[in-house]
C-alpha cells in the first residue's frame, strides 16, 4: 500500500471520473471533476481510495468562523492505486477477483444482488470459503418470481439478504402526484431516484467497498469499459466524501453466456422468469423478455432512448461519445426537490446577501444538478432540511451553474459544486462550509456551531 504524503494544491485527475458526466459546460465540469475542494489538502486521484479522513472537528468549524481561511494542515493518507490493481486484475477469473475483494474489506464489502444473473457472485463468494454480506434494493416492484429467488437464495446458502427500501414519504408524493405509471410518460429517471439510486445512496453510506455483477457486454453504450475495480465515481462510502468507496466488478470480463455455463453447472437457484424468455431483470413495470437476437438491454426501458439506459446505480457509466461532451447533459434532473428546501432566484440570495440582520439563519447549497457530488450529497441534505424544519434555520438552494457560475463565483465564494454557504442572524457575510463531510450529523454541527 502507497503513502501519499499531502499537497496544499488539491490535483484531482479523474480523466475517466470527467468523462462520467457530459455536460455543456465544460468549464463547470472542470471545476466540479478538478477542483473538488479548495479545502482538501489531500492529493489523491480517482483511481486511489483514501483510507483514513479525520472526522469533521469542532475547532475547526469554529476557525471557519473567523473567516479566516484554515491553516494548510499536512495530513498522511494511505492510498492504494486501483487503477493498477484493475489491470493486474484483467485476467483473473471471478473467483480469484471475488477472493482479494473479501479479503481485502471483510466485512465492510456486501455483493449488489438484484436477482437475475447476481447468483453467480453468490456462488463465487460462497466457494472462497469466506464469510460474505448480501445486499438487495427492493423498489416494491420487483416480480414475484424475483421475490422466489430471493428466497431460494437465502435458503440455499443460509444467508440474509439485507434489504433497503424507498423511503416511504417519497414513494409517497411521486405516486400521490403522478400515479403508478408515471415512467413511461416522463421516462425511469425520477421513479429510480426514489425507488433504488437514494436507498442504494444509503446502503453503500454503511459499507467502504460494494460488488456488482455488471458486465462489459451487457450494454455496449455503457458498460463497454468498465473496470474490474475502481474507486466508486460517483457513490460515498462509510468514511464519507470523495474516494471513499470501491466498486468492484468481478464479472466485468465475462461473457453472459459463459455466466449461464456456470449457473447451470454449479446448479444453483435462478429466476424463473429467464425461462420465459427475460435476460436482464430489474422492476416488473419496466422489463419484459427480449426475442432471439434482440440485445439483452432491449428489454429495459423499452420506450426510451437506448442511451440513457442506466437508472443511477452505475451512473458513472455515462460518458460523452467520441471524447467530446454531448451538448446536452444526458441526465439532467432538478435535484434536492423538497418542500424544506426554499429555491432561491438570483434575486433571492442577492436579498439574503444584503441583510445584516437576518431573522433566521439560512444554509444554501450552491449546486448544479449535473455535478454528481451534488447528487451524492442529496439525501442528507433533504434529511437535515426536514430536521432543521421549523427549527429556526432555513435550507435553501440556489442553482450556480451555467450564467449564474460567474456571479456564484465573484459574490458567493463559489469553489466547486457543492458549495455551502451559512448565512448567520446577525454576520453581513456567508460562511463556507470547510468539509468534504457532507453527512447529516456534519452539517448540523455547524449550522448549530455558527448560527
Ligand atoms: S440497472 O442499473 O440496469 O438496474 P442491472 O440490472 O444491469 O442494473 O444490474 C447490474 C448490477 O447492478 C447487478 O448485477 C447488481 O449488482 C446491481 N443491481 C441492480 N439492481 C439491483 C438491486 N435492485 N439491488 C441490488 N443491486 C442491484
Ligand atoms: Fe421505477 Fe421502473 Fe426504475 Fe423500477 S425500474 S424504480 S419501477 S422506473
Amino acid at each position: 500500500m502507497a503513502l501519499a504524503v499531502t499537497s496544499s494544491s488539491t490535483a484531482i485527475s479523474g480523466s475517466s471520473f470527467s468523462r462520467s458526466v457530459a455536460s455543456s459546460d465544460s468549464k463547470a465540469l472542470q471545476i466540479c471533476s478538478m477542483r473538488l475542494s479548495d479545502r482538501t489538502h489531500v492529493a489523491t486521484t480517482l483511481s486511489q481510495r483514501r483510507f483514513s479522513m479525520k472526522p469533521l472537528k469542532e475547532s475547526w468549524v469554529l476557525r471557519a468562523s473567523t473567516l479566516i481561511a484554515p491553516e494548510v494542515e499536512e495530513k498522511e493518507v494511505e492510498v492504494e492505486d486501483f487503477e493498477k490493481l484493475a489491470k493486474k486484475l484483467e485476467d483473473a477469473s471471478p473467483l480469484e477477483i471475488m477472493d482479494k475483494a473479501l479479503e481485502k474489506f471483510g466485512n465492510d464489502i456486501a455483493i449488489a444482488f438484484s436477482g437475475a444473473e447476481d447468483v453467480a457472485l453468490i456462488e463465487y463468494a460462497h466457494l472462497t470459503g469466506k464469510p460474505f454480506r448480501v445486499f438487495s434494493l427492493d423498489t416494491g416492484r420487483l416480480n414475484p418470481e424475483t421475490y422466489r429467488l430471493f428466497d431460494a437464495v437465502e435458503k440455499q446458502y443460509g444467508i440474509r439478504i439485507e434489504y433497503t427500501f424507498p423511503d416511504a414519504v417519497e414513494v409517497q408524493a411521486l405516486v400521490r402526484n403522478k400515479g403508478l405509471f408515471s415512467f413511461y410518460e416522463d421516462g425511469h429517471q425520477e421513479c429510480c431516484r426514489v425507488r433504488k439510486v437514494r436507498p442504494l445512496r444509503r446502503a453503500l453510506k454503511g459499507l467502504k467497498a460494494w460488488i456488482t455483477g455488471q458486465r462489459k457486454d451487457q450494454s455496449p453504450g455503457t458498460r463497454s469499459e468498465i473496470p474490474i475495480v475502481q474507486v466508486d465515481p460517483v457513490f460515498e462510502g462509510l468514511d464519507g466524501g470523495v474516494g471513499s468507496l470501491v466498486k468492484w466488478n468481478p464479472l466485468a470480463n465475462v461473457e453472459g453466456s459463459d455466466v449461464w455455463k456456470f449457473l447451470r453447472t454449479m446448479d444453483v437457484p435462478v429466476n424463473a422468469l429467464h425461462a420465459q424468455g427475460y435476460v436482464s431483470i430489474g422492476c416488473e413495470p419496466c422489463t419484459r423478455p427480449v426475442l432471439p437476437g434482440q440485445h439483452e438491454r432491449e428489454g429495459r426501458w423499452w420506450w426510451e432512448d437506448a442511451k440513457a439506459k442506466e437508472c443511477g446505480l452505475h451512473k458513472g457509466n455515462i460518458k460523452e461519445e467520441n471524447g467530446v461532451a454531448d451538448s446536452k447533459p444526458v441526465v439532467v434532473q432538478e435535484i434536492f426537490e423538497s418542500n424544506n428546501v426554499v429555491t432561491l432566484s438570483r434575486g433571492g440570495i442577492e436579498n439574503l446577501m444584503k441583510l445584516e440582520n437576518r431573522k433566521e439563519p439560512w444554509l444554501v447549497v450552491l449546486y448544479a444538478p449535473w455535478c454528481p457530488f451534488c447528487q451524492a450529497m442529496e439525501a442528507s441534505y433533504i434529511e437535515l432540511a426536514e430536521k432543521l424544519a421549523g427549527k429556526g434555520v432555513k435550507v435553501a438552494k440556489f442553482r450556480a451553474d451555467g450564467e449564474e457560475k460567474e456571479f456564484a463565483k465573484q459574490e458567493l465564494q463559489l469553489g466547486s459544486f457543492p458549495t455551502i454557504l451559512l448565512f448567520p442572524k446577525r454576520a453581513p457575510r456567508a460562511i463556507k462550509y470547510p468539509s468534504e463531510h457532507r453527512d447529516v450529523d456534519s452539517l448540523m454541527l455547524f449550522v448549530n456551531l455558527l448560527r
